[in-house]
């Protein structure tokens, strides 16, 4: 028996909206997106936005923070690094790992993923891990075998009493930022495909709480069909969730 997962809308600010914009976007989301326990609202801002986030959504703890990517160490000689702890001392609840920008503009292995992972879950934090196929690696019909690849080295260190803290969301690489969706189908088949591994991997029980999230071009005039997908448990949003007004009308999308 499937447990009930609630949605979850998330907006993935990339490197867009400083600690300005960032609070003139709240001032404007939160009088257009009702508090609500029905659902579940994250945003990841860029971490030198992450104090002005923090500071506009005073009073509005149905609203989630994140960071986009942190590394493994606790601390040290890593410049340009963030570690889970500093996020979580900062207020950070989530945190995006494998973005497809992360692997593909940065070369980050899963192997490396798996790590961060790790770290996060071991911090008492929400890892949204991220898998996806290019478009050459869908015509050569690989794209189950690659998000399969992927996630591997992570159920590999999670553990069936943990896996419950995970969310993984799949987005397509050819979807992100380009305009294009994928398909209702296309979503629904992955998406079942990666419960499979789940189930494979935890047992019925321990992967029906995860909840599996759908990203790439998603936008206010197709969340809500993305949405109605058997398996898909709500959006991971990027260049939609920068407008106050578009986002809101996403979040209403999910009913
Ligand atoms: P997009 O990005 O909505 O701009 O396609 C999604 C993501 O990268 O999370």
């Amino acid at each position: 028996m499937t447990a009930p997962r609630k949605p979850i809308l998330a907006g993935n600010w990339k490197m867009n909206h400083g600690p300005s914009q960032a609070a003139r976007f709240f001032a404007d989301f939160l009088n257009l997106a009702e508090p609500g326990d029905d659902r579940t609202i994250a945003f990841f801002p860029p971490a030198i936005s992450f104090a002005a986030a923090r500071e506009a959504l005073q009073g509005r703890p149905d609203v989630r923070l994140g960071v986009q990517n942190v590394y493994w160490e606790e601390s040290g000689a890593f410049t340009g690094e963030l570690s889970v702890g500093m996020a979580k001392d900062a207020g950070a609840e989530l945190v995006l790992v494998g973005h497809s920008e992360r692997r593909h503009v940065f070369g980050e292995t899963s192997e490396e993923t798996a790590r961060k992972v790790r770290a996060v879950l071991d911090a008492g934090l929400v890892p949204v891990l991220c898998v996806g196929e290019t478009i050459d690696e869908r015509r050569a019909e690989r794209a189950e075998a690659v998000v399969a690849e992927q996630l591997a080295p992570v159920l590999e260190i999670v553990r069936a009493d943990e896996v419950g803290e995970l969310v993984i969301a799949y987005e397509p690489v050819w979807a992100i930022g380009t305009g294009v969706t994928a398909t209702p189908d296309d979503a629904r088949t992955m998406h079942a495909a990666v419960r499979e591994r789940l189930r494979a991997a935890y047992g019925a029980e321990a992967a029906d709480a995860v909840p599996i999230l759908y990203g790439g071009s998603v936008k206010p005039d197709n969340a809500a069909e993305l949405m109605s997908q058997p398996g898909v448990d709500g959006v991971l949003v990027g260049g939609a969730s920068l407008d106050a007004a578009g986002f809101a009308r996403i979040v209403k999308a999910a009913g």
